[in-house]
C-alpha cells in the first residue's frame, strides 16, 4: 500500500491521518467525509518556495485555490507564505473573509464581471490576470473611474500543447483563455495596455495545462513567453518583471503516474529562462506559478461507508457508499483513476476486487472500477486517496444530496473546518410557489 504524507496504520490496523485514526473521524463526523493532511499542504508549498529560495530566484508561489478552497485552507497557505490565485468574486470574497494578505492575491477569469473587478480594485489586490480584449476595456473604464492603480499581467497560450488529459488541457491555440501569443493578439493587447495612467503591466502569464508529469512542456512554453518579452523589449524598450508559468504539476492518483518532485519542475523551469533570459539580453524576470492540485491533491482522502452491495455474476461485484459524483465528480468528467482502502481493516490482505458505486441515480456513477480491496462488509470504511485536489470544489448537490464535511488532521489533532450541509441547508434558497395556477 502507498502511503500519502503523514498517513499511517495504527495497532488496530486501522489507517490514520495525522496520527488520528480514520474510522473514530467517521464516527465523530460522520461520512462521507474530506480529511486533510495539513502538513503535507505544508510540506508541499514549502517544496516549492524552497527551491526559489535555493536558487537565488524571486517567485510568488501562488496557490490555485480552485482547487479547494475555503476560509481555513485559506489561512493555512496564508501562514505558509504562498500567495493565492482566485477566479471568481466567490473564491475573492472567501479569500478576503480569511483575512488573506490582499495584495499577494491574483485574480484569474475569462469572464471576470464588472462587479467582480470592483471588488478587486476595491479590495486593492495584488494583481489582476488579464484574459481578453473586453476585459482591458472594463479594467481601463474602472481604474480610470476610480482613479486607482492595479498591477496586471497579460495571459497568453503559447500554443504548447501538454500530455495531459483532453478535458483539462488550456494552453492550446484553440482555447478560451488568453491571448493568442502567435497571431497578433498579444501585441495588440500589449499595445492597449502600454503606458496606461492606471494599469501597471509586469509581464506575462501562460498555463499550459494539468496534471503533466514532463518539463519539457513547461520549458517550451516558458521559451516562447520569454521570446515574444524579448520582442517587446525591443520594439518598444519595454521591459517585463513577472513571468507566470501557471499551474499544472501532476500528482500520484495511482501506481501508473510518476510525477517528478516540485523542485524537479521548477529547477527546470528557471533554467529554462535563465537561458533566454541571457540569450535575448533581458533581466531574469520574478517567476510566479499557480500550483493547485500538487499542493492538496494527495493530502486529502475521502472516507464512505459501504452499504449496499450487488454482484452481477460472471461480471462484477459492486459496492455502493453513501457519497459519489456529487462529492467527487471526477472519475465520472475524466474517467479519473484513484486507489483506496478499507480504513477499518487496513492490514488485511487486497484479496477481492469490487467496484465502487456512488449513491446517486446516473448508471456511471462509479468511483473506481475494479478495485483490489479488503473483503468488505455493509458499515466498513472505505477510504479513497488523493481526492484533495477538485474533489469538494467541484462538489454538487445533485439529487439534494448534502456536500460532506471537511477535517484537518496534524499531530494527532483534527478539526472541522468545513460543516456538513444539512437537509435545512438545501431547502435555504428555495422559495415556496406563490403563483396561482392559470395566471
Ligand atoms: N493556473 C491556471 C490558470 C489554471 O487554469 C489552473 C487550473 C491552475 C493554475 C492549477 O492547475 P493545477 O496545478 O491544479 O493542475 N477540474 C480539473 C482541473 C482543472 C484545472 C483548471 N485550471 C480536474 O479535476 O482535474
Amino acid at each position: 500500500m502507498h502511503f500519502y504524507g503523514t498517513q499511517g496504520i495504527n495497532e488496530n490496523g486501522h489507517l490514520t491521518i495525522g496520527a488520528v485514526d480514520t474510522t473514530e473521524l467517521a464516527e465523530t463526523y460522520g461520512t462521507p467525509l474530506f480529511v486533510y493532511d495539513t502538513a503535507l499542504i505544508r510540506k508541499r508549498a514549502r517544496g516549492f518556495i524552497d527551491t526559489f529560495k535555493q536558487l537565488g530566484v524571486t517567485a510568488q508561489v501562488a496557490y490555485a485555490s480552485k482547487a479547494f478552497a475555503c476560509v481555513a485552507v485559506y489561512q493555512l497557505v496564508a501562514e505558509e507564505d504562498l500567495s493565492l490565485d482566485v477566479v471568481s468574486g466567490g473564491e475573492l470574497y472567501t479569500a478576503l473573509k480569511s483575512g488573506f494578505p490582499a495584495e499577494r492575491i491574483h485574480f484569474h477569469g475569462n469572464n471576470k464581471s464588472v462587479l467582480e473587478l470592483e471588488l478587486a480594485f476595491d479590495s486593492k489586490i495584488g494583481c489582476i490576470v488579464v484574459d481578453n480584449f473586453y476585459e482591458i476595456g472594463l479594467l481601463k473604464d474602472i481604474s480610470e473611474a476610480k482613479q486607482q492603480p492595479m498591477n496586471i499581467l497579460l495571459r497568453v497560450t503559447p500554443g504548447v500543447e501538454a500530455h495531459t488529459h483532453d478535458f483539462i488541457t488550456t494552453g492550446q491555440a484553440d482555447s478560451k483563455f488568453g491571448f493568442d501569443l502567435n497571431n497578433g493578439q498579444a501585441d495588440e493587447a500589449f499595445a492597449q495596455v502600454n503606458g496606461h495612467e492606471y494599469l501597471q503591466l509586469l509581464g506575462l502569464h501562460c498555463h499550459i495545462g494539468s496534471q503533466i508529469f514532463e518539463t519539457d512542456g513547461f520549458s517550451l512554453a516558458a521559451g516562447k513567453v520569454m521570446q515574444k518579452m524579448g520582442a517587446w523589449k525591443e520594439a518598444h524598450n519595454f521591459e517585463c518583471t513577472v513571468l507566470n508559468l501557471g499551474g499544472g504539476f501532476g500528482i500520484r492518483y495511482t501506481e501508473e503516474d510518476k510525477p517528478l518532485e516540485p523542485h524537479e519542475y521548477v529547477a527546470e523551469m528557471i533554467k529554462t529562462v535563465q537561458e533566454e533570459a541571457r540569450a535575448l539580453k533581458l533581466a531574469m524576470p520574478e517567476i510566479w506559478i499557480e500550483p493547485g492540485r500538487s499542493l492538496v491533491g494527495d493530502a486529502g482522502t475521502s472516507l464512505y461507508t459501504i452499504g449496499s452491495q450487488k454482484t452481477v455474476p460472471g461480471v462484477r461485484e459492486y459496492i455502493a457508499v453513501d457519497g459519489g459524483m456529487s462529492d467527487n465528480i471526477r472519475p465520472a468528467l475524466y474517467d479519473a483513476k484513484y486507489e483506496a482502502v478499507i480504513a477499518n481493516k487496513a492490514n488485511d490482505d487486497k484479496k477481492s476486487t469490487y467496484t465502487v458505486a456512488g449513491k446517486l441515480c446516473e448508471s456511471g456513477d462509479k468511483l473506481i472500477i475494479d478495485a483490489p480491496l479488503q473483503q468488505v462488509s455493509p458499515g466498513d470504511i472505505l477510504a479513497m486517496f488523493c481526492t484533495g485536489a477538485y474533489g469538494y470544489s467541484m462538489a454538487s448537490n445533485y439529487n439534494r444530496v448534502p456536500r460532506p464535511a471537511v477535517v484537518f488532521a496534524e499531530a494527532g489533532v483534527h478539526q472541522l473546518v468545513i460543516k456538513r450541509e444539512s437537509y435545512e441547508d438545501i431547502v435555504v434558497n428555495d422559495l415556496p410557489l406563490t403563483l396561482k395556477k392559470g395566471e
